[in-house]
């Protein structure tokens, strides 16, 4: 049996009608960049991850990097992240002018430790601090594989170090903390709706969304050339806007995603069942939360799992590793001199984790089959 580690295929087939008669719709009023199908897409997806605003941009990096200059983020500051996301979070640190500046992980839940972030806000405030002459500005924690960041301690920390928090939320549309939707706990956050991703567009798009009217008006303006008005440009921006196919085809997958979300939810939950007796660890999702498994990670020992993966590769099955190395122990990090116990948890859990098959259509009796391959691996 071939497994895919994802199946757009499939998934566009099952909306194949809806998806092309909105695509043809677009083309023939040709609204191509942002216009009317961007701005329903905003309005549905502000509705649906319950904040006033949403601004549609060109992908999830700019997302990122405009939200945290809509915060006024650059020179002179530093923004902290967790230490194992896509290098998209830290890069769009670095490119408004900003320190990037990493905290390591809880190793359950594969996020942001609290206790890291403040460990490292005391020794900002100490006298002989090494970073005294920046300042930290905000942080990015990262809901990592569509499992939300523990967001209490976090804003607690924010609010007492006065600190803005950007989510990075690229890969958990949907998910839910303590009755919040992911998107609405945090001053601003950023989404990817790159093709893979749980609401995926087909080409490259992402949004900002927000309560503060004032960052939203400030974020359209950074991502269209900073303008409001056609050659009225009252900065320098970029150009980042959502396009209108794009939002057309968003406008009609997100009608779907809370189906498809259930369905990730009910795989997650297969998977759990047919590997509780083997040697893996499983995903945990913490107390009142709902994750929405982006990705579905185990954690296999160090020294199996490229035999694992090879073993899975060998019978159709496809896996991936998300991340192999860790953001501080990236080449493109080697100025910030750090060394690989540093951040630990971070660091070993890049080492152990496996990405299984993970998607809506994803059927019980293709999870049966990973789960089978992987109890005949003698671990
Ligand atoms: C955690 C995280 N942040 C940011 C991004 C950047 O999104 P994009 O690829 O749309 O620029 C991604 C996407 O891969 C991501 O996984």
């Amino acid at each position: 049996m071939n497994i895919p580690f994802v199946d757009l295929t499939t998934q566009y087939e099952s909306i194949k009608n809806e998806i092309d008669s909105a695509i043809s719709e677009v083309i023939s009023k040709t609204a191509f960049i942002s216009g009317p199908y961007a701005k329903t897409f905003e309005s549905a997806f502000a509705e649906f991850c319950n904040v006033k605003h949403c601004v549609g941009v060109g992908n999830g990096t700019d997302a990122l990097f405009i939200a945290l200059k809509a915060l006024g983020i650059g020179k002179g500051d530093e923004v902290i992240t967790a230490a194992n996301s896509f290098i998209a979070t830290s890069e769009a640190i670095t490119m408004t002018g900003a320190k990037v500046v990493f905290v390591d992980i809880n190793p359950q839940t594969y996020n942001m430790d609290p206790n890291k972030l403040e460990d490292y806000l005391k020794k900002c405030l100490k006298p002989n601090a090494s970073s005294l002459t920046l300042r930290p500005k905000a942080v990015i924690p990262v809901h990592l594989y569509g499992q939300p960041v523990d967001m209490d301690p976090i804003l607690d920390i924010a609010k007492k170090y006065d600190l803005k928090v950007v989510e990075d939320a690229a890969q958990a549309h949907g998910a839910v903390y303590k009755g919040r939707q992911i998107g609405s706990i945090g001053d601003m956050a950023c989404f990817s709706f790159y093709p893979g991703k749980n609401l995926g567009a087909y080409g490259d798009a992402g949004a900002i969304v927000t309560n503060d009217e004032d960052l939203a008006i400030k974020a359209r303006m950074i991502a269209n050339h900073g303008r409001v008005e056609k050659y009225n440009h009252e900065m320098e921006g970029v150009n980042s806007r959502l396009d209108g196919l794009q939002a057309a085809i968003l406008d009609v997958k997100l009608r779907h995603l809370p189906e498809w979300t259930e369905s990730r939810r009910k795989n997650a939950y297969l998977y759990n069942k047919h590997l509780k007796d083997t040697d893996l660890i499983t995903p945990v999702e913490i107390d009142d939360v709902k994750a929405v498994y982006h990705l579905y990670v185990v954690r296999v020992k160090k020294e199996l799992r490229q035999k694992l993966q090879e073993r899975l590769k060998s019978k159709g099955i496809a896996t991936g590793i998300h991340y192999p190395i860790t953001l501080p122990n990236l080449k493109a990090y080697k100025y910030l001199n750090h060394r690989e116990d540093d951040f630990p948890e971070a660091t070993r859990a890049s080492q152990e984790i496996l990405s299984l098959p993970m998607f809506p259509e994803l059927t019980e009796s293709q999870i049966e089959y990973i789960a089978e391959k992987i109890k005949a691996f003698s671990f």
